[in-house]
């Protein structure tokens, strides 16, 4: 999930590739690199680890040039060092490329065979070298790349400099986003509209084995060998380089805020003054359909884990949830007049767009639940229900989480109206709870210091911690364990609280701290029950519950949080920014790169 950007125009375009490099390295950074064509030779400046390395290499060591590429790595083959960092080159070509070439071995093997030298241990190398062989069997850059297209397997974007051409770029793709920008007297291409945002709003998004030659005026598009015409597409994103505001961290800034973007939300899927849930127009008829299915990855696959407990109990659907990655490899049966709901933040993630595919083959209705509109997700679904988070830099996910739970929440609720499942008063009720939400979790953000201190002084020296709740709780406790994982490096795991004593409990003692997630709910009793048999075994307890709930168990507990009560459908959300606030508080504690934690990416688009 590297991020690639290459510029050609008539200007210096190395500020421009370092430009759009600072907008994809969320995407990896691992290392980065530059090459351009000086005097029609291939130049390049390369750096392990972050862009601000290369941006001091570049200060201290300027690249001149006209025509250029750009990248910034997830290491998927080779580690990350300044030997494996790309563009890789040879003498004829630089290449920038992200995803898996997976018969690079087979490919170097023969042109190992061949007499070629290879300097990284980068599957990407073999493209270059590839493309050599081919230029030196006097095939232009044209027939060159339309030969290796013929050969590479497994996913990639790439994006060409080949020496002595300055008039031409060229990229190809096939599984992993690629799009095009249309400048004035200077052309982009990059992984995504957020790295073109800072050039043009003019997109074309390349489909699948599309190939394109850029010139400084213009593109053409080839699929083999025919040209075709693609969409020149708005794009909606903003140039504007998002700042941190006075937070240390994007992922603070995110989680404050969560208040106004659940607003926000809210103001697409519900009617204020009628407190009525109000969907866009949707593909399906709720009354017919016989099953849905929920798919997705990591933080969003949570998610639909909580939906599922809405679909069922106010639409009375029944529902399948399922890890993309294994969903599109399963191959189940969908039942006929199914809906799929893919959630993703990201609207790239490759397992969870392979997962839709299937689905779609299975002639499920797509719907999915994203945060960027222009998504090859999105785009690839019947209909979409944004979440309208605003851009999201920390790689842990916050605010699009809720904002995906209070869409999903809002379309349960809609789907419980048309199957005749909800009464209008039920709905008032609930849309009610939405509606007070959120400034329930702005109250819980105000509670900061007392997040601080439990990270500080429970949770950072922890070996490990458990995190335990029970009903639409269960996929709370996974998402805590899962953020503490993600930032603080603490080994984590969430359970559902009845789960307990069928082993994970002889992981207890006084060293391992146990977070309860326990809203004053039909299972609290239950839940009540597990805090006392870890409690039993001399755990250490982190409650997190209303005023009802720690006054019956606070006692116990190493620490207690006292949340607003609030209506048990919506409580998943509520108790969501708790768990975000420990992960982060103990994870600066522990002194971790929060925003850009090692071995992460914010959007996975390798399998
Ligand atoms: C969450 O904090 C992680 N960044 C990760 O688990 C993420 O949720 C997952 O990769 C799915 O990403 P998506 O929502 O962009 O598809």
């Amino acid at each position: 999930m590297c991020g690639i950007i290459g510029v050609i125009g008539n200007a210096p375009v190395t500020p421009s590739l370092v430009e759009a490099l600072k907008r994809l390295e969320y995407r990896g950074y691992d290392s980065a690199g530059v090459a351009t064509l000086v005097n029609g030779h291939i130049e390049r400046r390369r750096t392990e680890g972050k862009l601000v390395n290369l941006e001091a290499r570049l200060a201290k060591d300027p690249l001149p040039g006209t025509i250029g590429i750009g990248h910034t790595r997830w290491a998927t083959h080779g580690k990350p060092s300044e030997r494996n960092a790309h563009p890789i080159a040879t003498d004829q070509v630089a290449i920038v490329h992200n995803g898996i070439i997976e018969n690079f071995q087979e490919l170097k093997n023969e042109l190992v065979a061949e007499g070629r030298r290879f300097d990284s241990d980068t599957d990407t190398e073999v493209v270059a070298q590839l493309l050599t062989s081919n230029l030196e069997r006097q095939m232009s850059p044209q027939q060159a790349m339309g030969k290796a297209m013929e050969r590479l397997r497994g996913a990639f974007a790439l994006v060409a400099l080949f020496t002595g051409r300055h008039d031409i770029l060229m990229g190809a793709r096939r599984g992993s986003s690629l799009a095009v920008g249309h400048g004035d007297g200077e052309m982009y291409i990059g992984t995504d509209a957020l790295a073109l945002a800072p050039f043009t709003k003019r997109v074309t998004y390349l489909e699948d084995d599309d190939w394109v030659v850029l010139t400084a005026k213009g593109a053409t598009i080839y699929q083999g060998q025919t040209e075709v015409k693609r969409e020149v597409r708005q794009s909606g994103i903003s140039g504007a380089m998002m700042g941190k505001g006075n937070h240390r961290h994007f992922m603070l800034k995110e989680i404050h805020e969560q208040p106004s973007v659940i607003g926000d939300t809210l103001q697409t899927y519900l009617e204020p003054a009628t407190r009525l849930v109000t969907l866009p127009a949707l593909p399906c008829d709720w009354t017919k359909v016989s099953r849905l299915t929920m798919t997705a990855c990591g933080t969003a696959f949570y998610a639909c884990m909580v939906a599922k407990y809405w679909f069922e109990r106010l639409a009375r659907l029944p529902v399948d949830i399922e890890v993309a990655s294994e969903l599109r490899y399963r191959e189940p049966p969908m039942s006929e007049n199914g809906v799929c709901i893919a959630v993703s933040q990201s609207g790239e993630t490759v397992d969870t767009l392979a997962a839709l595919r299937y689905a779609k083959a299975q002639k499920q209705t797509i719907l999915s639940v994203v945060n960027v509109p222009e998504s090859a997700i999105a785009r690839e679904s019947h209909a979409v229900l944004p979440t309208l988070a605003g851009p999201e830099i920390g790689v842990a996910s916050t605010k699009a989480f809720t904002t995906q739970l209070t869409v999903l929440l809002a379309a349960a609720i809609g789907a419980g109206r048309a199957r005749r499942n909800l009464s209008r008063e039920e709905e008032m009720r609930l849309a009610g709870a939405l509606i007070e939400l959120p400034a329930h979790i702005n109250a819980a953000i105000g509670m900061e210091e007392q997040f601080r201190w439990i990270g500080q002084e429970i949770l950072a020296d922890a070996r490990d911690v458990l995190y335990i709740g029970r009903g639409s709780s269960f996929p709370i406790a996974l998402e805590g364990a899962l953020k503490l994982k993600e930032i603080s490096y603490i080994h984590a795991e969430g359970y559902a609280g009845g789960e307990m004593k069928h082993g994970p409990i002889a992981l207890i003692d006084e060293m391992v701290p146990v977070v309860v997630v326990a809203p004053s709910d039909a299972v609290f009793d239950k839940i009540a029950s597990n805090f006392e048999q870890v409690k039993a075994r001399g755990g250490k307890l982190v409650l997190l519950s209303d005023a009802e709930g720690v006054s019956r168990l606070g006692s116990q507990a190493a620490a207690s949080i006292i949340l607003p009560r609030v209506e048990p459908a919506v409580a998943p959300i509520l108790y969501t920014v708790p768990v975000q606030l420990l992960a982060y508080y103990t994870a600066v504690a522990k002194g971790t790169d929060v925003d850009q934690p090692r071995n992460l990416a914010k959007s996975v688009t390798v399998e």
